[in-house]
């Protein structure tokens, strides 16, 4: 069931609390990537084309409860403020008298920025007293901040409880139906690419993927896992022992849905994590690997890989398929990226590592779907309930 929207809600001389993910990196004191900002701006911009005014609230990092400077929202109140063209006010708390007081006197038209949310202990403990106070600085909230809806917090859950009308912003909409689809109705072959460091975090999207894709190509630290279960040399490289039975059920179980699961067949290995460590192209399995630790895919696999993407019609991506960061490292991952981008199929990226690799082969414009969510995406693909959405109200 779709959920209400900010379009189904009347705004007309009213103060919209609506909750942004701002979670972005800062560097030097300014924000460092502004995708997430950007991605807010639509539902900004139709609450104030709409006779709103607009309080922001959001989170930064994890200060647990502590108010850390470094943390400050202040720098994306000033980012948010060139970008949108207009006064961004920064509240320095997102709660209190003061903050109350500043809010009260908003006026249509204007957009108000509250200090980082997790200043306060009591947002991440889905305090009710918290949520409340929250509560009364409104009596609209419209929830966006899709990159958070996995997280049961006071501002994302607790506060829907105070509150008379409540909605999905525009950008969460999108990601529900963008995500939404391409589990539900995805146009077939489906493609799936999963990379990253760890199988841990990814198991449960592996297991809810390989019931829908055709293919799952796996790459990145993460198919060392696969590769220490077979019994293969996989030298230093991260290996979860705690993993192995359950990459051998992941691998039995693409067998019996004749999914083809497609691990890397060659591998650039180096001496360490570090630009300029020597490397080496070897086989997959290759007991020269010795000491040494894998940092990408191979160019064989790079090539194979590509040629599965682009049969495609459905693709997900998520995690790099070496430490892309590093650009002699960096092949595999972009090879992936360009071939993802060259194809005519519907492509959703999620997660920050894939989308950084994507903007780093510089084809972000040719992706159909960019994910603001890391976290909140692998729980929607792994097929969990994000409490964020399940809080708000289905449209009626
Ligand atoms: C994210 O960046 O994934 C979200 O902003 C959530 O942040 P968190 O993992 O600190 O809750």
């Amino acid at each position: 069931m779709p959920k209400r929207t900010i379009q189904d809600l009347d705004l007309q001389g009213r103060r919209v609390l609506v909750r942004v993910d701002f979670n972005v990196p800062i560097t030097d004191g300014s924000v460092a990537d502004d995708t997430r900002v950007r991605a807010s701006i639509p539902t900004i911009q139709h609450a104030l084309d709409h006779g709103a005014s607009v309080i922001l609230m959001s989170h930064l990092g994890r200060p647990k409860g502590e108010r850390q400077p470094e943390l400050s929202l202040a720098p994306v109140a000033s980012r948010l403020s060139d970008l949108i063209g207009r006064p961004v006010q920064f509240a320095r708390d997102c709660v209190g008298d003061e903050t109350e007081h500043t809010v009260g006197r908003a006026q249509p038209g204007e957009v108000m920025l509250l200090e980082n949310l997790r200043f306060h202990s009591e947002e991440e403990e889905n305090d009710p007293r918290f949520a409340a106070q929250l509560a009364t600085l409104t009596d609209v909230y419209v929830n966006d901040a899709f990159g958070t809806a996995h997280r049961a917090h006071a501002s994302t859950v607790g506060v829907v409880d105070h509150i008379a009308d409540a909605a999905v912003g525009l950008l969460m909409a999108r990601e529900l139906e963008q995500l939404g689809s391409l589990l539900a109705s995805p146009e077939r072959p489906f493609v799936a690419i999963l990379g990253g460091d760890k199988v841990s975090g990814k198991l449960e999207v592996i297991e809810n993927l390989l019931e829908r894709v055709e293919v799952l190509l796996v790459g990145g630290a993460m198919a060392y896992t696969f590769f220490k279960r077979r019994g293969w040399p996989t030298g230093t490289s991260l290996v979860e022992p705690d993993l192995l039975e359950a990459t051998a059920r992941v691998e039995e179980r693409a067998r019996d849905l004749g999914v083809d699961l497609e691990l890397p067949t060659d591998q650039l290995v180096a001496d360490s994590l570090s630009a300029g460590s020597p490397c080496e192209h070897l086989a997959v399995p290759d007991a020269a690997i010795g000491e040494r630790l894998g940092v990408d895919i191979g160019p064989r696999t790079g090539a194979e890989y590509a040629s599965r993407i682009r049969s495609a019609r459905t693709i997900v991506w998520n995690g790099p398929m070496g430490v892309f960061e590093i650009d002699e490292f960096a092949k595999g991952t972009m090879a992936v990226a360009q071939a993802v981008a060259a194809s005519p199929a519907r492509s959703v990226v999620g997660g920050g590592d894939s989308i950084a690799a994507v903007a780093k082969a510089g084809v972000t414009d040719h992706i159909t779907h960019i994910s603001t969510g890391g976290g909140a995406s692998l729980d929607f693909l792994g097929g969990r309930t994000l409490p964020g959405v399940a809080a708000l109200p289905d449209r009626a």
